[in-house]
């Protein structure tokens, strides 16, 4: 099949790698012959109109994307052409945390309290109701912390209203949390649904530096309430492909944090961790093709971002359980530029393992 993906970045790419051997084709829409995709399939310019995806279209038997924040109305254009998978309705909901916080409730499935807020004075409203400490969100287009601003004084309402620059936005109480997992799982078009086990996940500075998998200390019934609150999300989005759920550990259960339509950083451990990546799973999805089994193929994996700086990468070359991922990106503060996987047979050879690539992790 040819594979149309909106955008050109290094989720496109691990799509690909992993979809040739299935006998896919692949193309990508994006504006320059440098990003992370090019070489991995047909580029096709996006020229001066943004919206002009018609030679993409043209190609593909099937079109999906990169990202949450892709147009809503690009997608229904396409959509009278070609299937767009994961459909419009998971795109609409999961690129605006209102909407989405709104299925949250409407699937009793919980989250952290809300109020949108689209002036200083909704601010104010908003805090009385929900407390401090509180986080304000742009309710689109963030990515990795990005348009946030953690509320914990009163004083501080109207730096924070001002730091939104007028945008809609979304008050969140803060969470309590021990530990942030998320859960990752594929729909198939024949309703077949298919969960990897929860992770753990480690920021700093509001990007992801570290993802455990399986996340430790974990009980079934844990994985179940996750995978339950996953299936009733794919369910009433009829979802085809990958979602992502962010969830919160706290001492009263698992809180969902938000969502995403797409393969996610906190499963690229996928591609030597389990029998099947999440990557080839969705390229499976999208195609029609049977879903792959999600089992891990070690006890224990993690994921080190590769964050502003390429590094010692011959650390990893030289380790027997270390793969390094290259997204072929210059380096720039703060850019996702590549992983490293580890797989182990026992907790100290994960540790072992993480410690001999501490440089590419934060303090
Ligand atoms: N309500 C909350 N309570 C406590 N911490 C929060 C809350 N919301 C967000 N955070 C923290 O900020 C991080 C980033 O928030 P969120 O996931 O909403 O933003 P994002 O910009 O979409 O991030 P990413 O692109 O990394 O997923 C979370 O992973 C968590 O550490
Ligand atoms: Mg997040």
């Amino acid at each position: 099949m040819k594979i149309g993906v909106l955008g050109a970045g290094q989720l496109g790419r691990m799509m690909a790698i992993s979809g040739y051997p299935l006998n896919h084709q692949f193309g990508f829409s994006g504006n320059s012959n440098n990003e992370p995709s090019a070489l991995l399939g047909h580029m096709f310019a996006l020229e001066d109109n943004a919206d002009n995806v018609e030679s993409l279209v043209a190609f593909a038997d099937v079109i999906t994307y990169e990202s949450e924040n892709t147009d809503v109305e690009v997608v229904r254009e396409i959509n009278k052409d070609v299937q767009v998978y994961p459909g419009e309705k998971s795109l609409f909901i999961t690129q605006h945390r209102g909407r989405e916080k709104a299925l949250f409730d409407q699937l009793s499935i919980p989250c952290a309290p809300y109020q949108m807020v689209n002036s200083e004075q909704d601010l104010i409203d908003a805090v009385d109701n929900i407390g401090l400490p509180a986080i304000l969100k742009t309710a689109t287009e963030g990515y990795d912390g990005k348009g946030q601003f953690l509320i914990r004084e009163t004083s501080q309402i109207a730096d924070a209203w001002k730091s939104m620059n007028g945008v809609e936005s979304i008050l969140e109480g803060f969470v309590n949390f021990k530990r942030e997992l998320s859960l990752i799982a594929v729909r198939g078009i024949d309703n077949d649904h298919k969960y990897y086990p929860l992770v753990e996940n480690t920021h700093h500075d509001g990007i992801l530096r570290l993802t455990i998998a399986p996340a430790q200390a974990i009980n079934s019934e844990v994985q179940k309430t996750a995978e339950h609150y996953m299936q009733t999300l794919l369910d009433e989005m009829d979802h085809v492909g990958v979602l992502t759920i962010e969830l919160f550990e706290t001492e009263d259960g698992l809180v969902v944090n938000e969502m995403a339509p797409r393969v996610h950083n906190s499963g690229h451990w996928s591609i030597e961790g389990a029998n099947t990546s999440q990557f080839e799973n969705h390229v499976r999805a999208i195609s029609g093709m049977p879903l792959g089994d999600t089992s891990p193929t070690h006890p224990f994996s993690a994921m080190i971002n590769i964050i502003g700086e390429i590094g010692p990468t011959d650390l990893a070359l030289k380790m027997s359980n270390a793969h390094l991922h290259l997204y072929d990106k210059a380096e720039r503060a703060d850019r996702k530029l590549g992983h490293i996987n580890i797989t182990a047979n026992t907790q100290s050879e994960l540790n072992a393992s993480i410690a001999t690539l501490t440089d590419f992790l934060p303090n």
